[in-house]
Formats: C-alpha cells, sequence, structure tokens
C-alpha cells in the first residue's frame, strides 16, 4: 500500500505544515524538483531524509527558467506516479504551487546571480535560464524555511549559483550536493531522455564516457588543452553538436589550464537532435 503524501498548493496550506514541523524542534530538508521523478531525484530525496527530520519536495515545472523556443510546455509532467513514489519514500509533504500561486498577477521582482551563473557554460547558452532558477529557488526557500536544501550534481553549475545564491541573500539553508545518479551504460538520468530516439539513446553515454577519458588523461598528466580538443572530436563524432566541454575550477567554475590550479570540474552540453543534453564530472 502506498500511503499519500499531504500536498500544499497554497502559501496558507505550506506554512500551517511546515509551522507543525518547526513547533516540535524537528529539523526541515527541502528537495526542489519539476517533477517526472526518476531515481537521480529519489536519490537526492533519501539523501534528505538522512539529513533532517522531515522532508518537503517541492513539484514546479518553473515558467521563468524557459526561453521561449524551449520545452516548457511538452516538458513532462507525471504528477500522480511522483507523488506515490514519494509516498513509498516517506516524504512529509509536497509543495506544488501552480504557477497563479508562485507569480500571481502583477510579480515584479527578479534574482538576477552573478559570478558562477555568468561563467559562460550553461549561461551561454541559455541566457535566461539562472536568473528563473535563482528567482524560484529564493522563494522555494522563504517559502519552506527549510534547515538544508538538496540538489544534483548533475546540474553542477546550477547547484553552485544556487549555494552563492543562498549565501550572498542570508538566507539561513545549507545547500547539500548530491551525487549524480547514472543508467548502468553510464548516460546520467534526465527527465529529458524520454525524448531520446533508441538510435540517439544508443550513442547518449558518450557523453559520460567522454568526460571519464578525459579525467583520467588529465590525472595522468596529459596536458588539460589537448585532452579537451581530442574529446569534443569524440562527442562531435557520433553526431552531438557540441555546445562546451569545459575544464573549470570546481568551486569558481573560472577557465583552468592545469591540475595544479585545480580541484578540476569538466563540464558538457551537447545536442543530438532536437535534446540538450549535459554532465559533469570531478577530476
Ligand atoms: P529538475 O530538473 O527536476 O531537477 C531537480 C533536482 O534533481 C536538481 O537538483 C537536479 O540537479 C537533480 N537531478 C537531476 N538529475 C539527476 C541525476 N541523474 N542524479 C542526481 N540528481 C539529479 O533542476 C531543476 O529541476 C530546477 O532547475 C529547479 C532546481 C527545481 C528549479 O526550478
Amino acid at each position: 500500500m502506498v500511503s499519500g503524501v499531504p500536498t500544499a498548493r497554497t502559501l496558507k496550506g505550506l506554512r500551517r505544515a511546515t509551522e507543525v514541523f518547526r513547533e516540535a524542534g524537528e529539523t526541515l530538508a527541502l528537495v526542489p524538483t519539476m517533477g517526472a521523478l526518476h531515481r537521480g531525484h529519489l536519490a537526492l530525496v533519501r539523501l534528505a531524509k538522512r539529513r533532517a527530520d522531515r522532508v518537503v519536495v517541492s513539484i514546479f515545472v518553473n515558467p521563468a527558467q524557459f526561453a521561449p523556443h524551449e520545452d516548457f510546455a511538452s516538458y513532462p509532467r507525471t504528477f500522480a506516479a511522483d507523488v506515490a513514489a514519494l509516498g513509498e519514500l516517506g516524504v512529509d509533504l509536497v509543495w506544488a504551487p501552480s504557477a497563479q500561486v508562485m507569480y500571481p498577477e502583477g510579480f515584479a521582482t527578479a534574482v538576477a546571480p552573478k559570478g558562477p551563473a555568468l561563467a559562460g557554460l550553461e549561461d551561454a547558452f541559455r541566457p535566461h535560464f539562472f536568473g528563473g532558477v535563482a528567482t524560484v529557488v529564493a522563494k522555494l526557500f522563504l517559502q519552506c524555511l527549510p534547515d538544508i536544501a538538496v540538489f544534483g550534481e548533475k546540474d553542477y553549475q546550477q547547484l553552485k549559483v544556487v549555494t552563492h545564491m543562498a549565501r550572498d541573500l542570508d538566507i539561513p539553508v545549507r545547500v547539500i550536493g548530491g551525487r549524480t545518479v547514472r543508467e548502468k551504460d553510464g548516460l546520467a538520468l534526465s527527465s529529458r531522455n524520454a525524448y531520446l530516439t533508441p538510435e540517439q539513446r544508443a550513442v547518449a553515454p558518450t557523453l559520460y564516457r567522454v568526460l571519464q577519458d578525459c579525467a583520467a588523461a588529465i590525472r595522468r598528466g596529459r596536458p588539460v588543452a589537448e585532452t579537451l580538443a581530442r574529446g569534443r572530436k569524440a562527442i562531435a563524432e557520433p553526431g552531438f553538436v557540441l555546445d562546451y566541454l569545459e575544464a573549470r575550477h570546481a568551486e569558481t567554475l573560472a577557465p583552468i589550464k592545469a591540475v595544479k590550479d585545480g580541484p578540476i570540474r569538466l563540464l558538457v552540453a551537447a545536442k543530438i537532435g532536437t535534446t540538450r543534453l549535459i554532465d559533469n564530472v570531478g577530476v
């Protein structure tokens, strides 16, 4: 039997539920998601459960982080299955505001992140993206007032942006990163993997394989620039259109030329057909 998870859809309902936790002296973890939950999201929920007494999962497909030409309308929405999966994990509350609740008529304030949000990675290809993410995550933090919030390393630049944002805005939440959950062949789980044709799915693990090969070469002492040049070719070879393959400082995301200036994070984004995939690994 799957137990239902209480779902708050209004700020009043959310506040009432979270106040009960706080008044009982319980710590609260928030796991923000856009739904279409897979094992990657659920791993973050398990991590949250280990770190706090109560876990709130938000499900909100945030229109502010999609550009007009992107997949907001077609983004997978599987709310009933999501809530069932969260029930199995013993999640305490689902926060599922409508767009109207999140951005009521006359909404006129946004967070404009800099630093890691202007690193020249995702921001170079999705200029609207981190403004939309930082604004909604700031709102989610202030709505739920969690002690900790869990984000995936899968979206590495996003993890750094929200960590920076919480610190800069003095929001008293500890942001924790969870490891990337992968398919057996290495492909990072993503809600967008559902868009892949069988042929595209077959070549999709190339991204992780190349990241791993590059990380191993750099660890063996191969020059970073030359290693990345070889990696870029290997990604284009099976038909990916590469947005970037970069070596960056793991904390600041500043460009990095040598291991001694590290720790290094390798980050990649590439399109296969119309589907854009991202991934990253530590060196
Ligand atoms: P979404 O893409 O639904 O992802 C929710 C969280 O799950 C993010 O922190 C993301 O990094 C993490 N995640 C995704 N795939 C993962 C995987 N394979 N392994 C581990 N974690 C994974 O990211 C967003 O939503 C939104 O931008 C959001 C932060 C909710 C703001 O709208």
